[in-house]
């Protein structure tokens, strides 16, 4: 995806600097004209009598030529000029040579033959190129440096599309009758399902403020208050383990919309995306977005962030090999498991040597095997083709639809294993096979989510999502006699395998929530001390509502194809949480401990 130009270098200049051009506006509609320029060195060539420098800031590059026959001065400064260097200069803009032009270059037609150069500051050598397109320099030393990484303009786009995107965001919302309303960073713990970011208070003795992991309870709160629609570009904190998508702080669009159902989110969402995606990038978006189950999309794709780019959908084979005489299976399904399989199609071209890797492939998420057959004249042969009898063969040949050339691998465990693994193996397969066209994006709702969930640490009912969720309507009776299968009306907004968003319909009864807050075994003191005046508020007249948070720094790493958050973030952390450039996390001096009344433990 390539974004729309977002600035005009142009506009840059008005009145607002001692530059009449900024370095990327030089065109031959220029040619004759006096012009003073600034920027960076980006670099410096003496051709011996020649000096030629490539000036460079956010907006381009122009060519700056010193000649000691008319600017002997100038000629002189320029021979200091380095890497990075700032100056300012004085010239005229002239003509390229002919056969000098550079048509990769948009001011490539033109150059300034310098007059006067005054040198602003000189710079250090830096610790890596900055002009060359790719550099394969480590990350951290990036981090380190990172003003430096963000000159780099493969970077600093993604900068320009953020600011667009952020814009576009506040333009449709604002049309829509939203109001942008700032909650409170120094929070109360609102659980997100991560651990919270502590600050401890000075003023009250022995106490912490949270920092928010969402702003998900005031924005509940500014509906009791009548505001009806409300948007926020929010900053999130959450302490969890890292990953290529997750940052510790993280920005959200977070949106709450009063008197809505399910559908009416859906709808904003899809108007909001629609409008981003033709604003900035201009791609024509297709609304309504599929929608499906929870259930339906780990049953078919072992996931609940399924990529729809490709197909490869898991096959359900259970009820066909039951009681086959296939041991491993057998046993497995007499136990509870289940067997599942992929078809791939041309697969039975596959080694025996690359099936043996797919089969390494899966052991790390807990399957035991990886079972194959191949589809050739017509049979099912190969693989474990010869425990089986004609007629299971032919149910798994049916169910599988396999053509000649197929092959189908076959996983048999307990549902969370096979699922995990298959989904893996799935993405890995389409990514081998080339199945993925990049050009593509599959938007879908994944809806219905179980309201409950146990969680893995404490093994207790815990909620999937956060407890201010709204049951389904259909399963309230459940709450108490089978929570586990009590759905709710929660949604996910997933692009090409990504989970961008997440919100749901929320409990605006007070008497709902307080049930559900007991079916989470809260006893009365901690509902009290920790949702009490949230409770409160519901209790003066609250109206249905529901809203929907956007991972932004997500949705603009799959906007510019970055490969991680960390690229669309100005000054992100490490995977380790580091802020490696001021070396924070850091200590604190005795004082300030001591004001804060704290102590760290020896050891
Ligand atoms: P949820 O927890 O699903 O919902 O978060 C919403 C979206 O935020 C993004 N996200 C992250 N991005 C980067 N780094 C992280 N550590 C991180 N964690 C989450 C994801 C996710 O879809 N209060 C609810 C929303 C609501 O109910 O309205 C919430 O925060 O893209
Ligand atoms: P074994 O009896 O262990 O030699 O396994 C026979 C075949 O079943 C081999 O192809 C194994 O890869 C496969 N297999 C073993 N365990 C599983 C499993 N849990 N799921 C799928 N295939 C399996």
């Amino acid at each position: 995806m390539t974004s729309k130009s977002t600035f005009n270098p142009k506009s840059a200049n008005k009145n607002l600097s001692f530059r009449t051009h900024t370095c990327g506006e030089m065109t031959p509609d220029e040619i004759g004209n006096q012009v003073t320029m600034c920027g960076w060195v980006n670099r410096r060539r003496d051709h011996g009598g020649l000096i030629f420098v490539d000036l460079r800031d956010r907006y381009g590059i122009t060519q700056v030529v010193f000649d000691p026959d008319l600017a002997p001065k100038a000629h002189k400064e320029a021979e200091k000029l380095r890497q990075e260097w700032v100056i300012e200069v004085k010239g005229k803009v002239r003509p390229r040579a002919e056969g000098m032009e550079n048509p990769k270059m948009a001011t490539g037609k033109v150059e300034i033959e310098a007059l006067e150069v005054q040198i602003c500051s000189p710079a250090k050598t830096p610790p890596f190129p900055i002009y060359e397109e790719t550099i394969s320099v480590n990350e951290d030393l990036r981090l380190q440096y990172r003003y430096l990484d963000l000159r780099r303009d493969e970077l600093a786009r993604n900068f320009h599309l953020r600011h667009q995107i952020i814009l576009e965001m506040r333009n449709y919302l604002s049309s829509q009758n939203f109001l942008e309303v700032e909650t409170p960073i120094l929070s109360k713990s609102t659980p997100e399902g991560a651990r919270d970011y502590l600050v401890p208070s000075r003023v009250h003795k022995n106490t912490c403020y949270a920092l928010p992991q969402s702003p998900q309870q005031y924005k509940q709160l500014l509906m009791v208050a009548g505001f009806d629609r409300y948007f926020q570009i929010a900053r999130c904190f959450r302490d969890e383990d890292l990953r290529a998508d997750r940052q510790p702080e993280f920005t959200q669009l977070d949106v709450e919309m009063s008197f809505v159902d399910v559908q009416h989110v859906m709808e904003l969402t899809e108007g909001l995306l629609s409008h981003i995606f033709a604003q900035c990038l201009n791609i024509e978006v297709t609304a309504p977005f599929r929608r499906m189950s929870h259930a339906e999309c780990l049953e078919t794709y072992g996931t609940d962030r399924p990529d729809l780019r490709f197909g490869l959908p898991l096959i359900s084979l259970t009820d066909e090999v039951e009681g086959s005489g296939f041991a491993v299976f057998d046993s497995i399904t007499s136990g509870g498991g289940i067997v599942n399989a992929l078809c791939i199609e041309g697969g039975a071209s596959l080694s025996r040597k690359e099936i043996d890797q797919y089969t390494a492939f899966v052991s790390p998420f807990g399957l035991k095997g990886l079972a194959y057959m191949k589809k050739e004249g017509g049979e099912l042969s190969a693989g474990i083709t010869k425990f089986f009898k004609p007629e299971t063969l032919r149910a798994i040949d049916e169910k599988c639809g396999a053509k000649d050339g197929d092959l189908i691998f076959f996983a048999a465990s307990d549902f969370k294993t096979v699922k995990q693994a298959l989904d893996h193996l799935r993405r890995k397969i389409a990514d081998d096979r080339n199945l993925i066209d990049s050009a593509k994006l599959e938007f879908v709702w994944v809806e219905e989510f179980p309201l409950f969930c146990i969680d893995e640490e404490t093994k207790e009912l815990s909620s999937e999502h956060h407890p201010f969720t709204h049951p389904h309507p259909d399963d309230l009776d459940l709450i108490e006699t089978d929570p586990l299968k009590v759905r709710s009306k929660a949604y996910d907004i997933v692009l090409n395998g990504i989970e961008l968003g997440g919100g749901s319909i929320r409990i605006h009864e007070s008497d709902l929530q307080a049930k559900i807050f007991s079916a989470l075994n809260l006893d009365d003191e901690t509902i009290e001390s920790k949702f009490g005046s949230f409770l409160d508020a519901l209790k003066y007249g609250t109206p249905p509502h529901g809203g929907i948070a956007f991972g932004l720094d997500r949705l603009i790493m799959l906007i510019s194809n970055s490969p991680s958050i960390r690229d669309v973030i100005a000054f992100p952390k490490t995977k380790t949480a580091m802020d490696v450039m001021s070396q924070s996390p850091s200590d604190v001096s005795p004082g300030q401990m001591e004001e804060l009344n704290l102590a760290w433990r020896k050891s």
